[in-house]
């Protein structure tokens, strides 16, 4: 073998060393699909389960044998078990966070990704389907909320607010948690995508929350004024020329009091750069959705809000994810006319 073909040998097998974590995410999405990390959860042969569950018998063996290979799974005469289940993304557990997590990447970024060189060659962009995707969208972004919500917590407690508006509030968690946690506080949620809005009413339907299907951009201006306004994981619908008029609305509707409380991944964060990039990638390939603003950019819509940053930190490093918490500046409320009834969903 000559020295260039010896060299770009060993530069393949690089390649391949830097792509076996593929193997292993591969390997937990089907598994975390089917539930087979449940079926394999005690020792059990290869043919029962493929017959318990009604599968293919040789693609099963092969999900077996990368499981092996990979150390997600363990061989003991020719029984096969998980071996660690509780690190395993099972579905119906708590562990199912790093399921929904893989689901969207598996059937939702990578997709997108690997039409990259189509796109550029075409240059053209893919409609992102807000129904189709909506849902399992709404479900990941709820899982930061257990990070974000000791946050938004102290905020309540220490300004001791009395109402709350979420934008863009999916199926409501966070309403629902304050719900739980502060019974007195008045509580609304607006969110543009019908469908998400009537899941939100479902889920809470024994809270006292006023959920409206509103878009927050074309929202008829109100007197009612929040203590606390949040915009969690909405930057990415909403085209940067319009970034500004969003702030200036949001800021709006605080008391003079009140604060904007918002859970986002940024562009260029501190950590967390390959995945806040990828995200970016993912979402410009679509033409109506939007790379992410960076902190500064933030701070600067802030400003011409005439809010003032009180509080930015990072809760998820490796994607990313910051909350940003910003004071009203303005001490006096502007009157405005009120909202039209007729413009909004009756709350159910
Ligand atoms: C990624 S989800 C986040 C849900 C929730 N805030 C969370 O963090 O868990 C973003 C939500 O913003 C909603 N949205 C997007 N553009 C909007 C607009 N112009 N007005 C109101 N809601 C909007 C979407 O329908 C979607 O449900």
């Amino acid at each position: 073998m000559k020295l260039r073909e010896y060299k770009q040998m060993a530069h393949a097998r690089k390649w391949m060393k830097k792509n076996m974590p593929i193997l292993t995410t591969w390997h937990a999405y089907v598994g975390y699909e089917l539930d087979l990390f449940t079926t394999f959860k005690k020792p059990i042969s290869l043919q029962t389960a493929a017959d318990q569950r009604n599968l293919s018998q040789d693609l099963l063996a092969r999900w077996v044998d990368v499981g092996l290979a990979v150390g997600h799974l363990k061989e003991k005469q020719q029984l096969i078990q998980v071996k660690n289940y509780n690190k395993m993304p099972v579905k119906k557990t708590k562990t199912n966070m790093s399921g929904i997590l893989l689901k969207e990447m598996m059937e939702l970024h990578i997709p997108t990704l690997l039409s990259y060189p189509e796109l550029m060659r075409q240059k053209s962009k893919q409609e992102f389907n807000a129904d189709k995707h909506g849902e399992i969208v709404a479900e990941t972004s709820s899982l930061l909320e257990g990070l974000a919500l000791k946050k938004l917590y102290k905020v309540v407690k220490k300004r001791n607010s009395q109402s709350v508006l979420d934008i863009g509030c999916g199926h409501g968690g966070y309403l629902s948690k304050l719900a739980e946690k502060f019974p007195e506080l008045s509580l609304t949620g607006i969110d543009i995508n019908e469908t998400v809005i009537e899941e939100a009413k479902h889920r809470n339907a024994n809270q006292n929350i006023r959920f409206m299907n509103e878009n927050v951009m074309s929202m008829p201006q109100t007197e009612e004024r929040f203590d606390i306004v949040m915009m969690n994981n909405v930057f990415h619908y909403i085209a940067p020329s319009q970034r500004q008029k969003l702030f200036e609305k949001a800021a709006q509707l605080l008391s003079p009091n009140g604060q904007l409380f918002i859970v986002t991944p940024i562009k260029n964060p501190k950590h967390g750069k390959p995945f806040s990039s990828a995200f970016n990638s993912f979402f410009t390939a679509f033409e109506n959705l939007y790379p992410l603003p960076s902190a500064k950019e933030i701070h600067q819509f802030s400003k011409t809000a005439h809010t003032k940053p009180v509080n930015s930190t990072s809760i998820v490093r490796e994607g990313g994810w910051y909350v940003f918490i910003l004071e009203n500046k303005r001490k006096e409320v502007a009157m405005l006319k009120p909202i039209t009834t007729q413009t909004r969903v009756p709350v159910k």
